[in-house]
């Protein structure tokens, strides 16, 4: 069988996406010239000739200053809508996607024009694609607390249009306990809770413990290495967490894409899930992070199939999204 084909062919669910990593070269251009940025960059060559990463703080050199070409309602929604377009294309029935606002609000941007833009955009698409979508607030953990605490309160007030938070940027001496309790008030206005944990370094596995056992995470965005620690595995397992991982990007930014590792905890029964991360600039989409995996893995149909009953189990999506994904599934 064509694994790639059946790849693409087969309905998805997108649970680890941020949608300034959607950020495609022509569209970084364009806002540039709409808003009259300089990118220092002017073609689509020269802005691919930047992205030479081969750890999480280069790429995050270059993803951070693009963000400026984001100015208005209409540019959250351009970007947004953009990636619905994409992800339609490529038979994604339902994505939960992150977004940063600590970065758009420290350059000016109004909080509301980047939540009420991205919204528009989730609206737009469940129109024209009938495709659900949530948007996931993240935390920058290497931005002041006082930045975080900020945008939580501000979360609150458009509470009906987010559906839940997380924590992502540079993990190193960042810990998630420092965010404790802002996911602790989060959980208590109604907000699902997941947190990055990856970056492979002496304190990631304590990162792990912090978010299953002091922050309660509903999932963990990557958390491969939590087959370091037997105690964390079992609890993940006991919890039925979800870990949304991404392949291709941490052939990037990690020591390398985890394969292995994803499919063994696939096949032992965790939850394991296959998404995209910042797709335009690591060149991978949900598929082709599936026809990653498959290769790399030897994953089986039955297995691509298990990745995506995983995925709208642990989605937070609702009951009728979930039934309607699991019968076109069968
Ligand atoms: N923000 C955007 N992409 C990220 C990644 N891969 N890791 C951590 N934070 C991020
Ligand atoms: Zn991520």
């Amino acid at each position: 069988m064509d694994l790639a084909a059946f790849s693409a062919a087969l309905p998805k669910v997108e649970l680890h996406l941020h949608l300034e990593g959607t950020l495609e070269p022509e569209l970084k251009l364009e806002l540039a010239r709409r808003n009259g940025v300089d990118l220092g960059q002017t073609t689509v060559e020269e802005v691919r000739a930047t992205y030479a990463f081969d750890s999480l703080a280069s790429f995050l050199a270059v993803y951070y200053p693009a963000m400026d070409v984001l100015v208005t309602r209409a540019d959250f929604r351009d970007l947004a809508m953009a990636y619905f377009t994409k992800a339609a294309q490529q038979n994604v029935r339902h994505a939960e996607v992150f977004f940063d606002p600590q970065v758009h609000v420290a350059r000016g941007v109004a909080f509301e024009d980047v939540v009420l833009g991205y919204h528009d955009a989730v609206v737009d698409a469940e129109r024209e694609f009938g495709m659900s979508a949530g948007l996931i607030l993240c935390l920058v953990r290497d931005l002041p607390l006082a930045s975080a605490e900020a945008v939580v309160e501000q979360m609150l007030e458009f509470g009906d249009r987010i559906v839940g938070i997380g924590l992502d940027s540079d993990e190193r001496g960042h810990p998630p306990a420092d965010f404790a309790h802002l996911f602790a008030r989060a959980r208590a206005a109604g907000f699902k809770v997941t947190a990055h944990c990856d970056v492979d370094q002496e304190d990631t596995v304590e990162h792990l413990r912090q978010v299953i056992e002091d922050i309660e995470v509903d999932r963990i965005d990557h958390g491969t290495n939590v087959v370091e620690d037997p105690r964390l595995l079992e609890l993940v397992r006991r919890r039925g967490l979800g870990l949304t991982c991404c392949p291709i990007s941490n052939s990037f930014v990690t020591s390398d894409s985890k394969a292995p590792v994803i499919a063994d905890l696939l096949r032992r029964g965790v939850r394991v899930t296959v998404n995209s991360d910042d797709p335009a600039y690591f060149g991978g989409y949900v598929t082709e992070n599936l026809v990653h995996l498959t290769r790399a893995a030897d994953l089986t149909p039955d297995e691509l199939i298990q990745l995506q009953r995983n995925a709208i189990e642990v989605s937070w999506a609702s009951a009728e999204v979930k039934e309607g994904f699991l019968a076109e599934l069968d």
